[in-house]
């Protein structure tokens, strides 16, 4: 039986397109461990995705919104608490997009207008839906609002191109916003770093597969997979980690405190 952890707790989940979608598992995790939530994507991803699936699964609405829009993150936390019944205790915001990285331009050639865009999708809609929730009093006290992030943003990963800076940005905005939200009602905001994992955001980077291979080797536990980031990220929502905020948190398999693996050596090794 799936311990209780979010029994009678009410969240938003943003950013489940498919059954690959790190915000796919989160939605079975939060369901199984008690949560009621409702489910949002951009109104395009409606079309390509299939979250319709998802939300007949948990008996639960999906509000389409364009997280770079504040008329429709309005909508989306009024209609959620009407749904839901009360104020959210919890917020995931599970969404990437690059279009540098879509369109396959060079790092070294990018198109600013394009980068802006990737910034306002991946990165400043965390603080549009932070800004919304806290203008709007949306968060119940003590509740918990997170961000998927990855560890380009502190570390050099050349295929990843735009998208390190837009998760530098978005884990800043998580501290900041962490500050006036802990003042405001003990609210927690953090940021999960997570392993390279298949799925549609993921498989778009450059060498992804190849890279994925080299980060489970690198990691003395291997990649983290996406079930077991949606489980990190229920504790997250708990009240088990009521004063854990401001952080940027690892879920790597380690990955991220290695220098050199003794079996990437030896590969190289056997190749020479
Ligand atoms: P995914 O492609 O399944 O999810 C990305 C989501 O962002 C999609 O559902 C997409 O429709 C949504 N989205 C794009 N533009 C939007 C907009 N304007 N408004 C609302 N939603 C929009 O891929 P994944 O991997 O599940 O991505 C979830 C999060 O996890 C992202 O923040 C990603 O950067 C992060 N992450 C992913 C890793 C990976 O290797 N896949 C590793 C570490 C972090």
């Amino acid at each position: 039986m799936t311990p209780q952890l979010l029994a009678g707790k009410r969240g938003v989940i943003f950013g489940a397109l498919d059954d690959q979608s790190i915000a796919w598992q989160i939605a079975d995790v939060c369901a199984e461990m008690g949560a009621k939530f409702t489910l949002t994507n951009a109104p395009v991803a409606m079309r390509f995705g299939t979250i319709s699936e998802l939300a007949e699964k948990h008996g639960c609405e999906v509000i389409p919104a364009d997280a770079t829009s504040i008329e429709d993150m309005e909508n989306l936390f009024q209609k959620s608490e009407e749904i839901l019944g009360g104020k959210l205790d919890f917020v995931c915001h599970a969404i990437g997009m690059s279009l540098n990285v879509r369109k396959g331009r060079p790092y070294t050639d990018i198109k600013h207008e394009w980068m802006l865009k990737t910034f306002d999708i991946s990165a400043v809609s965390f603080h549009k839906m932070c800004q919304v929730l806290f203008k709007g009093d949306h968060m119940a006290d003590h509740g918990s609002i997170l961000g998927l992030t990855y560890i380009a943003s502190q570390r050099t990963f050349p295929d990843y191109s735009e998208m390190a800076e837009s998760k530098a940005l978005l884990e800043s905005f998580a501290r900041s916003f962490g500050y006036h939200f802990g003042e405001k009602n003990g609210v927690r905001v953090n940021t999960v770093s997570q392993s390279p994992t298949m799925t549609t955001a993921g498989k778009g980077v450059k060498g992804f597969k190849e890279f994925f291979g080299y980060a489970d080797k690198m990691s003395p536990l291997g990649n983290a997979p996406a079930r077991d980031c949606a489980n990190y990220c229920a504790t997250l929502f708990s009240d088990y980690t009521r004063f854990v905020t401001m952080q940027n948190l690892f879920h790597d398999g380690g990955f991220s405190n290695m220098g050199m693996s003794p079996k990437l050596i030896e590969q190289t090794a056997d190749e020479e």
